[in-house]
C-alpha cells in the first residue's frame, strides 16, 4: 500500500525513531515495505516569496485559513508520481467518524493520500474541487490532521497482511467481528504470569487448558463489558460509511 500524506508538518512522518509511525508494528512494517509512506510539504507549492499557505479569514473572525493553490498543486504534483489512482482522504473534525469497519475497507485501497488540513480551515472551494473523503477520529478537536492522520495510519497497517508478528491477532482485537451475527465487540480481559499477584489469581478457567472453554468464556467476557460500557455496540452494526 502506499500513502502520501500532504502536510506542513513532514516530520510527524518520518522513517526515524522517534516518531510514531517508525517504531513498533510500523515502524516495522515500513521496513518490510508493507506500506510506503511518503509525506509531502504543502509550503513547497506555494508561490509566494514568504511560502505562505495560508491567509486570514473573509469575513474576520481567528485563525487562519488553508490556501487553494498551494493544496490544488500539492495534491496534483503527488498524485502524478504514481500511476496507481489515489483514494483522497480529508482529516477534519466535520468528517465521517473513524470505525474499524472503515478502517477495513481503507485498507482495502491500493493507494490513499491524506490530507492534514487545520481545525482553523482549509478554503472551502479547494474542498469542493478534490471532494476527499472526510474522516474524523473523535469529537474532540486537535491542533491539526497529522495526528489524526497518524491514527488512520496506525489502524490501516495493523491489518495489512505480515504486519503483526501473529497473523490473526487483530481478529481478536476490541471492534472486530466476533459473534456469528458479526457484532463488533470490545475486548475481554487478558492475564499472563504469575497466576497470583498481590493476592489475585487469573481466572481458572484459562489455566485449564479446554480450548472451547477458554472460546466460551472470553466471548461472555467481550459480551458482558461491551453491554456495561458501550451499549450501543450491541443494538446496531458499525457501518463503514454510517
Ligand atoms: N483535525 C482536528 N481535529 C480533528 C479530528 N478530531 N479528527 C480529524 N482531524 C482533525
Amino acid at each position: 500500500m502506499r500513502i502520501d500524506v500532504l502536510t506542513t508538518f513532514p516530520e510527524l512522518f518520518s522513517p526515524d525513531p522517534p516518531a510514531a509511525l517508525a517504531v513498533s508494528i510500523p515502524g516495522r512494517a515500513r521496513r518490510a515495505g508493507l506500506v510506503q509512506i511518503n509525506a509531502t510539504d504543502i509550503r513547497a507549492y506555494a508561490t509566494d516569496k514568504h511560502q505562505k499557505t495560508d491567509d486570514r479569514p473573509f469575513g474576520g473572525g481567528p485563525g487562519m485559513v488553508m490556501l487553494c493553490q498551494p493544496l490544488w498543486d500539492a495534491v496534483n504534483a503527488v498524485e502524478a508520481a504514481d500511476t496507481t489512482p489515489a483514494k483522497r482522504i480529508l482529516l477534519t473534525p466535520q468528517g465521517t467518524p473513524l470505525t474499524q469497519p472503515l478502517v477495513e475497507a481503507l485498507a482495502k485501497e491500493p493507494r490513499l493520500l491524506l490530507i492534514a488540513g487545520h481545525y482553523e480551515g482549509i478554503d472551502e472551494r479547494v474542498i469542493e474541487r478534490l471532494a476527499p473523503l472526510e474522516i474524523s477520529v473523535g469529537d474532540y478537536v486537535l491542533s491539526g490532521g497529522e495526528l489524526a492522520a497518524v491514527v488512520l495510519i496506525d489502524a490501516l497497517i495493523r491489518l495489512l497482511p505480515g504486519a503483526l508478528g501473529d497473523e490473526g491477532s487483530n481478529q481478536a482485537d476490541s471492534f472486530s467481528p466476533a459473534t456469528p451475527e458479526g457484532l463488533r465487540l470490545l475486548d475481554c480481559p487478558h492475564y499472563t504470569r504469575p497466576r497470583e499477584w498481590m493476592g489475585v489469581s487469573v481466572p481458572d478457567v484459562l489455566l485449564g487448558g479446554d480450548h472451547a472453554k477458554v472460546d466460551a468464556w472470553r466471548l461472555d467476557q467481550k459480551l458482558a463489558r461491551t453491554a456495561r460500557r458501550r451499549p450501543d455496540l450491541l443494538s446496531r452494526p458499525m457501518d463503514p460509511f454510517p
